[in-house]
């Protein structure tokens, strides 16, 4: 998605603009640009690449003396990928840079472009057609009257070429963060961009206008009257938000698991029970639940997936897993005994903060389970359960997800307890299993070598299946998408019971097969999986407990985790998993932070 920085203070504005979009680069983008301000001019400078191409055209130019400025990287949604629909756009005396969708972008142009000669085919060129149409000389009047006629999504960054050392801004969906540090007063669209000057932020509401000078980070009603700010702060420095040393983010996010599950984990327990009161979720919240729904996308999605194995068989409520892109058009069956659990490490994905938006209207009880403080879902929810798994940088979701079933197992636990489908004795034993769950990711982490060794065998593979039964199934789905996004290789999970049902027809000699096969419940069915799609020439790697017996014959490479109970064996599982995706997708020579066509955060449809 894309990335936004703005500013205005003593220092020099391109190295500031720059810097930020090089810690935004992880949104992922396929374009990048600056604007400069200062008395006399607005310099634009903008490219198709990355921000070391923005860099280098920068370095062929002649520095400005510019205090103030905006700077974007684009992740193309309207208009293909070329130096004209880069940001930022300029209009007359407007320039600006935009994050988010304006959805009537052609009727505006209809009505308000006539005879306008446009340079792009993005929706924000004609938007800034619309804030210089209506820019007479008062800029927050042109604002809003110009957001008046808009539909859709934006955070904007707006420069106006009389008004030199001030950016305005103003958002609908799109997230925007600012602060005011001694360098100055600086707004981005999440926190990593920011966190090199200050730990100490706040979220720029919808329907205000912030106003940026050297001296203040100021936000307007439409009064114009000053609005309070709620400020925020994180616990990381700059340094979490970098590699130290890592080769990729994703690795170091990876072997950041044990403290991030610890983080999230740890603070939650009183007395051995996950206890809720520092986070302000009563119990009461959960006596009169009848029902739960679990919405999110991608990894967050599959978290949930795990989510309903735990709840469903600990409390004896129906959770109902649904793709927030479809809950959000479909037409559910909830009400105020709903408990809706929306997942997302971002705390932005449009899909999923459109389907709360629904919940709550039907007047379901909202729970988000959030890795960003402060984002926009974890603000809109009735209730949140942060996870504490510190910024997640690379594309590729590892310790956002690992955190979050650790989160679904508190809450678990929480709710068996309110219900009473579970004594006290057996939520300690839980507490006890999940502990001994996060312990064993140390264990996982150790057999990098040889998974590192394995994933030789799949750098050619075109296709490739993991099989599972069960909370193995589940955890099947997250195995894939991990392999597929980075690596490139197309993969499916499968309800390994389901593969006689038209699948196995794909398995040929030396068709991967990554078989999880952890649950004791169901392992002799999983061996008869096994053994079809190997007596099909498949190649298998199995993952399963150290305990489990089984031939040599079934298998070619085998990775176990220790002896933990079955529904608690997911986390460390996905250790192995995310470590098989991040080796194939290296020795296919890819970007492994930054796959193609993808997004950290998908904040637009
Ligand atoms: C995970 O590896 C993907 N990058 C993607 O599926 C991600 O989990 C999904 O977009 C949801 O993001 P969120 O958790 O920030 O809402």
């Amino acid at each position: 998605m894309c990335g936004i920085i703005g500013y205005s203070g003593r220092l020099e504005a391109k190295q500031v603009l720059v810097n930020g979009l090089e810690q935004l680069e992880y949104r992922g983008y396929d374009s990048a640009g600056i604007a400069q301000i200062t008395k006399e001019t607005i310099e634009i400078t903008k490219t198709t690449g990355n921000v070391s191409v923005l860099k280098r055209k920068l370095g062929e130019k002649e520095t400005i003396a510019s205090h103030c400025g905006i700077g974007h990287t684009r992740w193309a949604t309207h208009g293909g990928v070329t130096e004209e629909n880069a940001h930022p756009h300029q209009v007359g005396k407007v320039t600006l840079i935009h994050n988010g969708i304006i959805e009537n972008y052609k009727k505006i142009r209809e009505d308000y472009g006539k005879g306008i000669l446009f340079h792009s085919q993005t929706d924000t060129e004609i938007a800034a057609m619309l804030f210089d149409s209506f820019y007479h000389g008062n800029p927050e009047e042109a604002i809003w009257n110009t957001v008046a006629k808009l539909e859709g999504s934006y955070a904007f960054c707006i420069l106006f070429e009389d008004i030199p050392n001030t950016v305005y801004c103003i958002r609908k969906i799109s997230p925007l963060v600012a602060a005011y540090a001694k360098e100055g007063a600086f707004v981005a669209s999440d926190i990593t961009a920011l966190i090199a000057y200050t730990q100490d932020y706040f979220v720029v509401p919808e329907d205000t206008i912030l106003v940026l000078t050297d001296e203040k980070a100021e936000l307007h009603n439409r009064k114009g009257n000053i609005v309070e700010k709620e400020m925020l702060h994180v616990k990381w420095d700059f340094t979490a938000a970098q590699k130290n040393g890592y080769p990729y983010y994703m690795l170091k996010e990876i072997y950041e698991q044990p403290e991030a599950l610890w983080n999230t984990v740890a603070p939650r327990i009183k007395e051995d029970i996950p206890d809720f009161e520092e986070e302000q979720i009563p119990d009461s919240v959960f006596e009169s639940i009848k029902q739960v729904k679990i919405v999110a996308c991608g990894t967050a999605m599959h978290a949930g997936l795990i989510g309903k194995v735990l709840i469903e068989k600990r409390v004896r409520l129906s959770v109902g897993v649904e793709i927030a892109s479809e809950f959000r058009y479909a037409s559910p069956i909830i009400d105020s005994n709903t408990l809706v659990i929306v997942i997302s490490q971002s705390g932005e994905t449009i899909d999923t903060l459109a389907s709360l938006r629904l919940a709550k209207e039907l007047k379901a009880v909202t729970l988000g389970i959030v890795n960003v403080k402060g984002s926009t879902i974890a603000r809109e929810s009735d209730y949140v359960l942060y996870t504490h798994a510190g910024p997640e940088i690379a594309v590729a979701s590892t310790k956002a997800y690992t955190v979050q079933i650790a989160a679904l197992c508190l809450l678990t636990m929480r709710l068996a307890f309110v219900k009473k489908t579970l004594g006290r004795g057996e939520i300690t034993r839980d507490f006890a299993l999940l502990k001994e769950s996060m312990e064993c990711v140390k264990r996982s982490l150790l057999l990098e070598p040889q998974i590192q060794e394995m994933t030789a065998c799949l750098t050619d593979a075109r296709d490739l299946f993991f099989i599972g039964r069960g909370i193995d199934y589940a955890l099947s789905c997250e195995g894939s998408i991990k392999l597929k996004e980075i690596s490139y290789i197309h993969s499916e999970a499968y309800a390994a019971g389901e593969l006689k049902h038209g699948t196995i027809s794909l398995i040929t000699e030396g068709v991967p097969v990554i078989a999880i096969a952890t649950q004791e419940s169901v392992f002799s069915k999983m061996v008869s999986n096994i053994r079809e799609v190997k007596a099909r020439g498949a190649l298998v790697i199995l993952i399963t407990k150290e305990s489990m017996q089984v031939e040599d014959s079934i298998f070619d490479y085998h990775f176990t985790i220790p002896e933990i109970a079955d529904d608690y064996t997911p986390i460390p599982a996905a250790v192995i998993l995310q470590l098989i995706a991040y080796h194939t997708s290296l020795r296919r020579g890819l970007n492994v932070d930054q796959p193609r066509n993808l997004a950290k955060s998908v904040t637009v449809e």
